[in-house]
């Protein structure tokens, strides 16, 4: 299979994230061409691709840009989510850190195309390094004439704010995220309205992820068409583009993989040299751990967000994190459930009282003292939190649980039969992080 980079085209070069290096390799050419259509032509054109949004829910983003009420008299604002907090998930701080003009060209021809004459890039506090990456790409393209005032001779104005957050998963979600921008407690808000209409400060707010936007001058500058062609099997017709496959584990050379949206698992692992060693592969995540998980039995199911779906999981944010006959399945829901624990915002008490429960029944089984009643306990858990959770934090938290007893549940009887962890793990004392 042929593979040409994208998003990545320029992730190896010297000096990758600087100006120069952009301009000489096609940047800011996209620009150029977009503001010299209208508005509503870049959002027909966004339309036209197909692109969906890379944040997780596969949403098409020309539809989303669409929803911006326009001649509404309000201020309107472009939100790039720069948050990944999702387990597993690493694709967007490395392209920030090898290549942010490609993001701050997308910024300002999302912007433009919203009618929004200021954005803000909201990343999580750990990541300080791309924070000054971004923050040095942003002073190079304000120097250059491609924000602040009269762009390029367009008459439009852009400003650009990169804010870093604490570090919260739950500031990821775009309310919550939107609410600790305006200096607030991060907290999901209640939807209708949405952020399209009452967004940031109540104003018309498009938010979208990193590799969204960054995908955004590639269509302008190839078409749609071309952006439509991108895709491994015709299945994949309704998600094209390239994805950053995340792949993470027991393979021989994790790291980031670009690849056309509906590429397997099956080729991605030949891309990443295989399981290592000695090893088979027994349980894998095809978008982080909020995703349900697929076993060997889905090598071949297209990574794209239809087919993903219509084989039980989600494409979420392509974390493919995989885990082989070593890992312990009750081990690794128990961690995730314990971050889930962690990090649930407390609103809402299905998720904040189900995700404690949870971890704690996790913790007695995997360390060998738990009960067959305890993975239906776990069940009923999950009933009580799916589907009646404020936000999405608190469905995804069910997928690793609901999923490892839908396919391994045989592992979790025997961690109660022998009483210890089959695969020899520590006992882990209830409550111990
Ligand atoms: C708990 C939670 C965490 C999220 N974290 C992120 C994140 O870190 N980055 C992101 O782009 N989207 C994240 N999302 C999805 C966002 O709410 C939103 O759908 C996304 O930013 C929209 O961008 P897109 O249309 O470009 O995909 C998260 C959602 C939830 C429920
Ligand atoms: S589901 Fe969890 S994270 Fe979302 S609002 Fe409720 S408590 Fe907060």
């Amino acid at each position: 299979m042929t593979i040409t980079p994208v998003l990545t085209k320029r992730w190896n070069l010297e000096r990758s994230w600087e100006l120069t290096t952009y301009e000489r390799t096609d940047g800011y050419r996209a620009l150029a061409k977009a503001l010299r259509k209208h508005p509503d032509e870049l959002i027909q054109l966004v339309k036209d691709s197909g692109l969906r949004g890379r944040g997780g829910a596969g949403f098409p983003t020309g539809m989303k840009w669409g929803f911006i009420p326009q001649n509404d008299g309000k201020p309107h604002y472009l939100v790039v989510n720069a948050d990944e907090g999702e387990p597993g998930t690493c694709r967007d701080l490395p392209l920030m850190m090898a290549d942010p003009h490609s993001l701050i060209e997308g910024i300002i021809i999302a912007s433009f195309a919203v009618r929004a004459n200021f954005a803000a890039i909201y990343i999580r506090g750990e990541a300080v390094h791309a924070l000054r990456r971004l923050q040095y790409a942003a002073v190079e393209a304000r120097e250059k004439g491609y924000l602040g005032k009269n762009i390029l001779g367009s008459g439009f104005d852009l400003d650009l704010v990169v804010h870093s957050g604490a570090g919260a998963y739950i500031c990821g979600e775009e309310t919550a995220l939107l609410d600790s921008l305006e200096g607030y407690r991060g907290q999901p808000r209640l939807k209708p309205p949405f952020p399209a209409t009452h967004g940031l400060y109540a104003s018309p707010t498009v938010v979208n992820n990193v590799g969204t936007l960054a995908t955004v001058p590639h269509i302008v500058l190839n078409g749609p068409e071309w952006h439509k062609d991108l895709i491994a099997n015709e299945a994949s017709a309704k998600s094209p583009g390239t994805s950053i496959y995340s792949l993470s584990g027991r393979i021989k050379r994790p790291g980031q993989y670009e690849a056309p949206m509906g590429t397997t698992l099956r080729t991605l692992l030949e891309l990443a040299g295989g399981m290592r060693e000695g090893h088979t592969l027994k349980f894998w995540t095809p978008g982080g751990s909020s995703t349900p998980m697929f076993t060997d039995a889905h090598l071949d199911v297209p990574l794209d967000f239809d087919s993903v779906a219509a084989a039980g999981s989600m494409n979420g944010t392509s974390a493919v994190m995989i885990f082989d006959d070593s890992d312990c399945v009750v081990r690794c829901v128990m961690k995730w459930i314990e971050f889930y624990h962690h990090e649930s915002c407390g609103k809402c008490t299905p998720c904040r009282e189900g995700n404690y429960w949870m971890a704690q029944v996790l913790q007695r089984l995997e360390g060998g003292q738990g009960t067959e009643e305890d993975l239906q306990t776990l069940l009923d858990t999950c009933d009580n939190i799916l589907g009646r959770s404020f936000c999405a934090l608190g469905d995804g938290a069910t997928s690793p649980v609901m999923s490892s007893m839908k396919y391994f549940r045989d592992e979790y009887i025997q961690h109660v039969r022998d009483g210890k962890c089959p695969f020899g793990n520590a006992r882990v004392m209830a409550g111990a992080h």
